[in-house]
């Protein structure tokens, strides 16, 4: 797909349990460019989990930082960043993100996302009596925000290493030239 600008960076977006800190950090290493994880600057500049700040603060907390977080990212160049599942949808930070970054969405079914995340507890968002109900609901509502990347891969039937081959390709097709 070609954008008519030259990104310097390229931005992951996509529901939780959809492979972005684990692709990000391939393509990262395939580029030779930084890797940074919102969720991870969240914590680190907080010194808290993203469980804590949610528990102790709310949504509406965490979101605050995403969004001071995502103003940020707007100086880095050579840099993969990979956001948190919400992040895009409040429109300013896709906005913010389109100035500097490509923008690409992974993109899985609920019964996959399903089976990557059952097994973990780090995301307050699926502590919940019916999380796969949760997963389908989030999915659907966000789904208009997910399909404003500039590219949207599917990620159910491929391994973390093809999709970041495929992540890598079209960061090079959007940039050649
Ligand atoms: C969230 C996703 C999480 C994290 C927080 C909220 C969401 O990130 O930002 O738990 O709203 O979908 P991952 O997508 O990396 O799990």
């Amino acid at each position: 797909m070609q954008t008519a600008r030259t990104p310097a960076n390229l931005a992951l977006i996509g529901f939780m349990g959809t492979g972005k800190t684990s692709v990000g950090r391939l393509v990262a290493e395939y580029l030779h460019f930084n890797f940074l994880d919102t969720d991870e600057m969240i914590q680190a500049r907080t010194n808290r989990s993203i469980n804590d700040i949610f528990a102790r603060e709310g949504e509406a907390a965490f979101r605050a930082l995403e969004r001071e977080v995502v103003k940020e990212l707007a100086t880095r160049e050579r840099t993969v960043i990979s956001t948190g599942g919400g992040l895009p949808t409040n429109p300013d930070n896709l906005v913010s993100l389109k100035t500097h970054a490509l923008v690409i969405c992974l993109w899985s079914s609920p019964e996959k996302i399903w089976e990557r995340v059952s097994h973990q507890s780090h995301r307050p968002l699926l502590h919940d009596a019916d999380p796969q109900q949760k997963i389908r609901d989030l999915l659907a509502a966000r789904e208009p925000f997910y399909k404003q990347a500039d590219v949207l891969i599917n990620t159910d039937l491929r391994s973390a290493r093809e999709v970041a081959q495929q992540v890598e390709l079209q960061f090079k097709l959007a940039t050649r030239g």
